[in-house]
Parts: structure tokens; C-alpha cells; sequence
């Protein structure tokens, strides 16, 4: 097993305590930052650790805390994003249920470096009882002194809320939900100015996702030098990653960056190989939004070097024949998977969440699910791939946010590498109709290899 900072207690009964946590070390990293580092220290280490943002897009994070105005004389705001919406990812709301004083633990140290006396966790509102566990913990820390007023006797204040959402995967995108929180309708903004100038209620704010500011304490803990060293170039430390499919053993995973592909997938300490001794299809690396890679190209670059769990590695030969690492949805397809029908299903999601602002988006991805579903049912025509195609490049870039590409991009890859199995569901409807068509009969493509371990 390899460096585990985020979950290397997970197993301490009792662990969501603010005394057994208190018990193992935690709140230590708290003490420390606030009694020994000024904020512009915490911010350096962050920006020195290499953390980058691990909502989806991976910016570095020290980085985006620089950017918060500081001429500013408005209150600035740390926003946690716990919105956690995209298809395949649970690792936040794994991480807040088991171990919530680690996030509130980050949130204290990150709010006190970036001058917020207010910080929200905003969290998706169907993780109701989650929201149950962090208000219970929030409270044991307001009576253990570390929130409230001049913090272990510092003059660093903070209050600390938790803010439940409406069950909407827009809100999830940063100015979309920074106007729910503003108690309108989650709407995302045009950007700029981005929210380290105007976010909420128009003050310099910085939004972090679950896992970004969980990382915090550990890199304080540690130190950024100990934590620069843990992965690969600009991908340093861990990574939570939710794996789900057709595995052996789903779950969240704590894995150095660095690790291969091929050992995540295959090796017992992770997923255990592919489920029912079948061979592996396709792999989703990175949430519902990025694009599919088939077996052979998550197993290895075009160059035919071993892919590994980094931001640069996943992304190598860019959206020919790269995908992304995204939030570390992990999403495993034997081979008896239609891809049409996954696609289908995602197309399904896209429609439904788009918020409706921008005309590409609201019309394309309902466009989108429509082609696919005529596909699918066996009622597709040949020109309906190239048509797929064409509203997918036409949604892309074209839109406030990038939900648009969201729904876009799976949808390119997937007839990118996987367009002989579109044609055959327009060549033999009959085979088809049954939505299980490939459990009785794999598709077997000529040009794709498939992993058989
Ligand atoms: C449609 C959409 C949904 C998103 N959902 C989430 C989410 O659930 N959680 C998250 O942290 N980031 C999500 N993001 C990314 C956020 O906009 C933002 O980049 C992120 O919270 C920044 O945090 P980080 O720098 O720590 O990664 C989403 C983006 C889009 C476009």
C-alpha cells in the first residue's frame, strides 16, 4: 500500500470524533499553522507542495490562492465545494462522512491563510446525513476552540457553515455555485472577473473542492518539500479515487501519483482485476465528463509507454488518444459493455442538468441523447454518427461553462475509438433490441485490442 495522508486513519473506530481524532495527531497541523506560520508561509508551502486542485481541473492550488485580491477592503470567503455531482465520483463524500474534522481541519488552516473570517461548505443535497455528521463535528470544534472567536487564543476568527444544495449538477461549477449560495438560482456566471475577484456576494472568494482543502493539513503536517517528493513531476502527493464497474473491488482509493494504470486496475491492493474473469473494454478515468479510452489506450500512451495515474500521463496524446484525471472517477467496462447504450445514459445526464443558459448546450445535449437513442433502439441511420460528431464540436467551446464540453467530449472519444460499434447497432438492428445485446455475444471490433490478464 502506498503513502496514505488522507485515509491513513480511516480504519480508527470512532475516527469521526473530534477526540479520537484529536487522539491521532489531528488538529495539530491547526495548531501549527496558526501559531507558528504567518499566512503568506502557508500559502508558499501550499503553492511549493505542487497540490493542485483535485475538483476536476487541477489547477495548482497555491497558485489560485495567490490570486485573491488583497487591495480588497470586502471579507473574503473559502468556499468548499462538496457539490460532488459527477457521474462515477464519490470519493468527497466518502472522505466527509469518515473523516469530517480533516476537512474542517483544512478548512481552518486554508481559511486562516487566505484572511477569511467566513467559510462555507456547500454539499450536495442529497448527502443529507453527511451534512448531519459535519454540523455535529463543526460543533465539537466550536467547543474545542477551534472555531469561533481568536482561535487557541490567536486573533484568527472564523465561522464555519455548511450549506446544502438542491440536487442540481450545475451547481457544482464554481460561479453556479456561488449564486446558489447566494440564495438565487444556480445560474453560472460569466467569467471574468473570477471569483478570487468577485465571487460571493461579489467579494474576492476562493472555491476549493472537499479533497483540495482536506490535503491542507497534511502538507502542513508534513511539510511541502516531504509532500513535493510523493508522485511525478507536476503531479505530487495522493489522490482519492473513486473506482466503480466492472472490477473486483470497487471503492475509494487512497494511490500515490505515479501509479500505473495497469497495477490500479489489475493488482489486489486496488481493484482486482476485471469482474467474472472477463477481459477489460474501456475505461472512463476521470468522471462522466472526460473522454473514454479503450483498453489498449488506458493501458499504454500511443507512444506505447505504461500510462500512469498523473494529470500529465492521462492526458498524453491529448484527445486523440489521451483522456484526463478529472476527479478520479474511476469507471471500469468488460466487455460486455454497449458503448452506445453507456453513452446513451450519460447523454441522458447531460440533457437533464444543463441549465438551459446557452443554446448550444440546452439544445445539443438534448440532440445528443436523442441521436443516441434512436441508435441504441435499432432505429439509427449511418449519416447519425457523423451527426453526433457534428453537435459535439458545435457545443464545445461554445458555452459559459464547461458542462458544454462535459457532455461533449465522452461523446467525441467514444466514436473516436469505438465508431465500428455505432455502425453495427445501425447495420443490425435486430441484434440490438435487446438492451443486454453484447452480454450474449461481445462486440468484437478488428481494430481494438482488448486486456486480457
Ligand atoms: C458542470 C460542472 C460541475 C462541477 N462539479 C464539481 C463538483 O461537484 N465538485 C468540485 O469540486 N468541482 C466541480 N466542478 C469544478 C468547479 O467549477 C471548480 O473548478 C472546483 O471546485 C475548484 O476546486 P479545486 O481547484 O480544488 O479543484 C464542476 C465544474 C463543472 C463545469
Amino acid at each position: 500500500m502506498g503513502k496514505q495522508f488522507l485515509l491513513g486513519n480511516i480504519k480508527v473506530p470512532g475516527i469521526h470524533t473530534y477526540d479520537v481524532y484529536r487522539k491521532h495527531g489531528g488538529y495539530n497541523a491547526a495548531e501549527k499553522a496558526l501559531k507558528t506560520q504567518t499566512r503568506d508561509q502557508v500559502i508558499e508551502e501550499v503553492k511549493f507542495s505542487g497540490l493542485r486542485g483535485r475538483g476536476g481541473a487541477g489547477f495548482p492550488s497555491g497558485m489560485k490562492w495567490s490570486f485573491l485580491d488583497q487591495k480588497s477592503d470586502k471579507p473574503r470567503y473559502l468556499v468548499c465545494n462538496a457539490d460532488e455531482s459527477e457521474p462515477g465520483t464519490f470519493k468527497d463524500r466518502f472522505l466527509m462522512e469518515k473523516l469530517p474534522h480533516l476537512l474542517i481541519e483544512g478548512m481552518i488552516i486554508s481559511s486562516y491563510a487566505l484572511g477569511a473570517k467566513t467559510s462555507y461548505i456547500y454539499i450536495r443535497g442529497e448527502y443529507m446525513y453527511v451534512l448531519r455528521i459535519l454540523e455535529k463535528a463543526i460543533l465539537e470544534a466550536y467547543a474545542a476552540g477551534f472555531l469561533g472567536k481568536n482561535i487557541l487564543g490567536t486573533d484568527f476568527s472564523l465561522d464555519l457553515y455548511v450549506h446544502p444544495g438542491a440536487g442540481a449538477y450545475i451547481c457544482g461549477e464554481e460561479t453556479a455555485l456561488l449564486e446558489s449560495l447566494e440564495g438565487k438560482r444556480g445560474l453560472p456566471r460569466l467569467k471574468p472577473p473570477f471569483p478570487a475577484i468577485a465571487g460571493l456576494y461579489a467579494c474576492p472568494t476562493v472555491v476549493n473542492n472537499v479533497e483540495t482543502i482536506a490535503s491542507v493539513p497534511c502538507i502542513v503536517n508534513i511539510s511541502a518539500d516531504l509532500y513535493n517528493d510523493i508522485g511525478i513531476g507536476k503531479s505530487t502527493g495522493t489522490k482519492l479515487i473513486s473506482a466503480s464497474g466492472h472490477i473486483n473491488k470497487p471503492g475509494v482509493y487512497e494511490i500515490e501519483l505515479g501509479l500505473p494504470v495497469e497495477e490500479f486496475i489489475y493488482s489486489d491492493e486496488y481493484c482486482g482485476g476485471i469482474w467474472k474473469g472477463r477481459s477489460l473494454k474501456a475505461v472512463v478515468a476521470g468522471g462522466s465528463s472526460v473522454p473514454i479510452l479503450p483498453a489498449n489506450l488506458i493501458l499504454k500512451t500511443a507512444k506505447g509507454e505504461p500510462r500512469l495515474m498523473t494529470y500529465e500521463s492521462l492526458s498524453d496524446g491529448g484527445f486523440v488518444s489521451g483522456s484526463m484525471l478529472g476527479s478520479g472517477g474511476f469507471i471500469v467496462m468488460d466487455e460486455t459493455t454497449c458503448i452506445v447504450r453507456n453513452l446513451w445514459t450519460f447523454a441522458r445526464f447531460y440533457h437533464h442538468e444543463s441549465c438551459g443558459q446557452c443554446s448550444p448546450c440546452r439544445e445539443g445535449t438534448g440532440w445528443m441523447e436523442k441521436v443516441l437513442h434512436r441508435i441504441e433502439h435499432g432505429h439509427g441511420h449511418m449519416s447519425d454518427v457523423d451527426l453526433l460528431v457534428d453537435i459535439a464540436k458545435k457545443i464545445e467551446g461554445n458555452t459559459i461553462c464547461p458542462l458544454g464540453d462535459a457532455a461533449a467530449w465522452p461523446v467525441a472519444s467514444a466514436i473516436r475509438h469505438f465508431r465500428e460499434e455505432f455502425e453495427y447497432h445501425v447495420k443490425y438492428p435486430e441484434k440490438v433490441k435487446d438492451p443486454k445485446h453484447f452480454e450474449k455475444e461481445p462486440f468484437v471490433s478488428e481494430k481494438l485490442e482488448r486486456a486480457v490478464h
